[in-house]
C-alpha cells in the first residue's frame, strides 16, 4: 500500500494515517512531524523550519525534497506507506515521481480529503498534541482521559502554535493557493479520490478501504 493523503489543515490527514498504519502496518511519513521534531532538538534544520512553521507558510521545497528523498530509503518504507503533508507543491509532486522511478516503485492512489474552512477552524482550534510522542487530541471530539496528559505516553498535552486561528487561516490560503493544483495533477494520472473528510473517522476510514478494495466486515 503506498498512499499520498492531501487535504487542507485539519482535514482529518494525521487521524486516519495513525489507523491506517495500526492496522496496515505501513510507515506514516508525516513530514509536518519530522519538522516539529527537528524544531524540538534545535536542528539547523528545524531552525530554518520554524519561522515559516510558525506563519503558516510552506518550508521551502529544496529543504523538504531533500529530507523526504532520506526517508523513503528507510526499511520501515519496505511495506509501503501513506505521505501525509507531502507532497504539497507541483515541484514536491514531481520530485516525488523522480525519487519513486528510481526506487520502482508507483503510487497505488492519492485520497483527497475534502472539508469546508469553518469545519477546518472548529477542528484546529479544539485540536491538542502530546508534546512527546504527538498523538492527537480534540477537546471536544476526542480528549484524553485525564485533562493535559497523554493517553499514551504520559506526556503534556498541548496546543500547535500554528493552530491559532489567524495562522489556520493562513494555512487554509496557502492550501489552496500551492496544494490545490496537486488535485488536477494528480486526477490527470488516474490516482486521485475524494472523500467527504467531514464524517466521522469510522466512516472516513470505511469509504477509504472500500475505495481501495481492502475492507473487510470485520475491522
Ligand atoms: P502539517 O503538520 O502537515 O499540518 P497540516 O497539513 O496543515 O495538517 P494538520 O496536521 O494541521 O491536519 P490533519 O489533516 O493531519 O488533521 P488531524 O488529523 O490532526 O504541517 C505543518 C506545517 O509544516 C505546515 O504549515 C508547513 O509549514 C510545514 N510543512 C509540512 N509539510 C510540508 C511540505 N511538504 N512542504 C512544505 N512545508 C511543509 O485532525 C485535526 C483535528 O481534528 C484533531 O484535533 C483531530 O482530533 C480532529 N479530527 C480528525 N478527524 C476528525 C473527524 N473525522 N471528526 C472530528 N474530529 C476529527
Amino acid at each position: 500500500m503506498r498512499l499520498v493523503l492531501i487535504g487542507p489543515p485539519g482535514a482529518g490527514k494525521g487521524t486516519l494515517a495513525v489507523r491506517m498504519k495500526e492496522k496496515y502496518g505501513v510507515a506514516h511519513i508525516s513530514t509536518g512531524d519530522m519538522l516539529r521534531d527537528n524544531v524540538k532538538r534545535d536542528t539547523e534544520l528545524g531552525k530554518e523550519a520554524k519561522r515559516y512553521m510558525e506563519a503558516g507558510k510552506l518550508v521551502p521545497d529544496d529543504v523538504i525534497i531533500r529530507m523526504m528523498a532520506q526517508r523513503l530509503k528507510e526499511p520501515d518504507c519496505n511495506e509501503g506507506f501513506l505521505l501525509d503533508g507531502f507532497p504539497r507543491t507541483v515541484p514536491q509532486a514531481e520530485a516525488l515521481d523522480d525519487l519513486l522511478d528510481v526506487m520502482g516503485l508507483t503510487l497505488d492512489a492519492v485520497i483527497l480529503f475534502s472539508i469546508g474552512d469553518e469545519e477546518v477552524v472548529t477542528r484546529l482550534s479544539g485540536r491538542r498534541v502530546c508534546k512527546e510522542c504527538g498523538a492527537i487530541y480534540h477537546i471536544s471530539f476526542h480528549p484524553p482521559l485525564r485533562e493535559g496528559t497523554c493517553d499514551l505516553c504520559g506526556g503534556e498535552v498541548v496546543q500547535r502554535e500554528d493552530d491559532k486561528e489567524q495562522v489556520v487561516r493562513n494555512r487554509l490560503e496557502v492550501y489552496r493557493q500551492q496544494t490545490a493544483p496537486l488535485v488536477e495533477f494528480y486526477r490527470a494520472k488516474g490516482l486521485l479520490f475524494e472523500v467527504d473528510a467531514s464524517r466521522s473517522s469510522e466512516e472516513v476510514l470505511a469509504s477509504i478501504e472500500t475505495r481501495l478494495g481492502v475492507r473487510d466486515d470485520h475491522p
